[in-house]
């Protein structure tokens, strides 16, 4: 066996040695190569260092044992090196897998909170229950007769144009404003009454000041002796309950087919309080209602007598009070489903 011989075992052992290890894919495959190549009783390096004192020439020995030695400790490190970056990637790729590691922290919890649309509904609500009225609802796909011609505006009447109203056929549409529960109403449960209708309504406008569904609350009062009076003191209650107790209202003659007369309601800007701002173009008030006392012919339409009752009617839109209450500029926001929204509670 010449020195030459050994060295050319040597490149040998250790060239197919470190491949080994370049191939092996699991911890498991490393500690076989580390057998193969470097194992007590038999591995290929160990029985090759066995050899060396057995070498005649001392130069030939000792040179063998330098490069021995080299080569061990080098499979030695590339084992130890390969076996921890083998354990780190299963590591890796456990934890990615794992569909539930209980050892992450747990997700902060977070509040729910009512959309503001939601809010607004159940705050007014909330107001008139405690005044004694009465929720209630009525038909989203209403007839024609309900939404216009029982409310005093008939087939032919100017203030039908200005609804941009989804028709279903000649007598059925989407209702264009909760008034037609008025009616409804007064047929359903007779007077005298107090009563609010929240609910969605639907026009034919889609831009960026008009969704084609919004929502709408009507409120109705009849009784004996009803007076615009009484609803100024409801309107400025109910003012007050929403925007604020600082709020003061203002009341302006107006036309709407189902009141006489017809009063619009401004409330003083809840911005600046009345001084003048953007949001009440330097007015210091906000148009938030329309309003008035019943028209005798809405009554009559309803089976009522009109000269022993009156009343008052109001209705307003959810969405623009809940902008007004809550200093959303953009009632966009309202339908965009950001969650951020409602988080901002
Ligand atoms: N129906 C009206 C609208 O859709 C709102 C309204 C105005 C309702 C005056 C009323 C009222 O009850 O008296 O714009």
């Amino acid at each position: 066996m010449t020195g030459d011989g050994d060295d050319g075992d040597l490149h040998d052992i250790l060239g197919r040695a470190l491949a080994a290890l370049s191939a092996a894919a699991t911890p498991a495959e490393v500690d076989a190569v580390r057998a193969r190549y470097l194992g007590r009783g038999d591995g290929e390096l160990t029985l090759l260092r066995r050899r060396i004192g057995s070498i005649a020439d001392p130069d030939a020995r000792r040179q063998l044992g330098i490069s021995v030695n080299e080569a061990w400790r080098r499979l030695e490190d590339d084992v130890v090196a390969r076996r921890a970056a083998l354990e780190r990637q299963r590591r890796v790729a456990a934890e990615a897998d794992e569909a539930l590691d209980l050892t992450w922290p747990p997700p902060p919890l977070r509040r729910g909170h009512l959309h503001p649309v939601t809010r607004m509904s159940r705050e007014i609500r909330r107001v008139f229950t405690q005044l004694g009225y009465l929720v209630v609802s009525g038909p989203e796909v209403e007839y024609d007769r309900y939404n216009f011609t029982l409310v005093n505006m008939p087939p032919g009447h100017p203030a039908r144009d200005t609804q941009d109203t989804f028709y279903i056929d000649a007598a059925r549409l989407l209702r264009t404003q909760t008034s037609p529960v008025q009616v409804r109403a007064m047929l359903a449960l007779g007077v005298p009454l107090r009563v609010i209708v929240p609910g969605k309504v639907f026009r034919r406008d889609n831009d960026p000041t008009h969704s084609p569904v919004f929502h709408q609350v009507e409120g109705l009062l009849v009784d004996e002796g009803v007076t615009v009076g009484d609803l100024k003191g409801t309107l400025e209650y109910l003012a007050r309950s929403i925007f604020g107790p600082e709020r003061a209202i203002r009341l302006r003659p107006h036309h709407f087919p189902y009141t006489e007369p017809s009063l619009e309601v401004d409330v003083s800007c809840m911005v600046c309080g009345g001084d003048g701002c953007r949001t009440c173009r330097h007015s210091g008030w906000i148009e938030v209602l329309g309003s008035g006392m019943v028209h005798p012919r809405v009554l009559s339409n309803a089976g009522v007598d009109p000269g022993r009752y009156t009343g008052f009617a109001f209705g307003f839109g959810i969405e623009r009070a809940a902008q007004l209450a809550y200093g959303i500029d953009d009632v966009r926001l309202l339908y965009e489903n950001d969650v951020r929204l409602v988080r901002q509670g």
